[in-house]
């Protein structure tokens, strides 16, 4: 009988039998994600018009702190040399679920640093550390920023709520809408696609179970989950697009450079 070997050559960064535009994906997630990192940092540092009207920006909800922050302008513990910034304390947790979420895993590890660079494409490393030394098995506490933005995200969709309650110059409240009261609905709208088809909440929810069908309103839940699950990626940038925009459009609304157009 003949024997079959077969080899497994290493290739140098870059070498491929692709012939495809292989590169593309990886430059626009860098792109992407390189223009997302900066402007949402300039935001935060900005700690101004990030509301206007009965509208908040998401990088600075809840609104912990600030003007109008339930616990003062800002935290006695915060070091005097460093400024602050309400969205400081906000970012972190979802910035910590998007950095372990699984999608955005697979997509910087190739675009940030080649690991590999695509599929069936050469990188620059000889071994596989996996994720489970120091430090990327932090990468496992993705579970816990999932709670954390589960929190975040039914204040975010209060914040939607609150976008239709306008108040007039005398102090009454009105029912109302405007072209920001949809931005910030969408904005609830795409982080609740992009939450709910998270993989660890798939395996909470029936996932880890030997039978996910064992329980009705679990399985049901599974099945909203998954088919959320199937598009993660597209949801995963649709409402990173949305934060930012959300963020620029309160902005530029607050800075009198937008007219915010009042439905009724
Ligand atoms: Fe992407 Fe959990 S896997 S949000």
């Amino acid at each position: 009988m003949a024997k079959s070997v077969s080899t497994v050559k290493r290739r140098g960064l870059g070498n491929t039998a692709r012939v495809d535009a292989w590169w593309l994906q990886p430059t626009a997630v860098f792109l992407g994600l390189t223009a997302f990192i900066v402007y949402s940092t300039w935001a935060a540092f900005q700690n101004a018009h990030y509301e206007w009207g009965p509208y908040l920006s998401p990088m600075y909800s809840p609104p912990l702190f600030g003007e109008h922050g339930w616990f003062g302008a800002a935290p006695g513990w915060w070091p005097a040399w460093l400024p602050f910034s309400p969205a400081f304390i906000i970012l972190p947790f979802p910035a910590g679920f998007r950095f372990t979420c699984y999608y955005y895993r697979g997509a910087y590890y190739k675009s940030f640093w080649a690991d590999p660079p695509a599929c069936a494409v050469g990188e620059p490393r000889h071994m596989y550390r996996s994720e489970q030394k120091f430090p990327m098995i932090l990468q496992n506490l993705h579970r816990y920023f999932l709670y954390f933005a589960i929190i975040i995200l039914g204040f975010l969709w209060w914040d939607a709520i609150q976008a239709f309650i306008w108040t007039d110059t005398e102090g009454g409240k009105h029912f109302g809408m405007g072209v920001g009261t949809l931005v910030l609905l969408a904005n609830a709208t795409l982080l609740s696609s992009y939450t709910f088809g998270c993989h660890s909440l798939r395996h909470l929810i029936a996932g880890r179970r030997d039978n996910v069908s064992k329980g009705k309103l679990s399985f049901a839940c599974y099945n909203c989950v998954s088919n959320l699950n199937k598009a993660h990626m597209k949801w995963a940038w649709f409402s990173l697009v949305c934060v930012g925009f959300t963020d620029f459009y309160v902005r530029m609304v607050s800075m009198g450079v937008w007219t915010d157009l009042r439905f009724f």
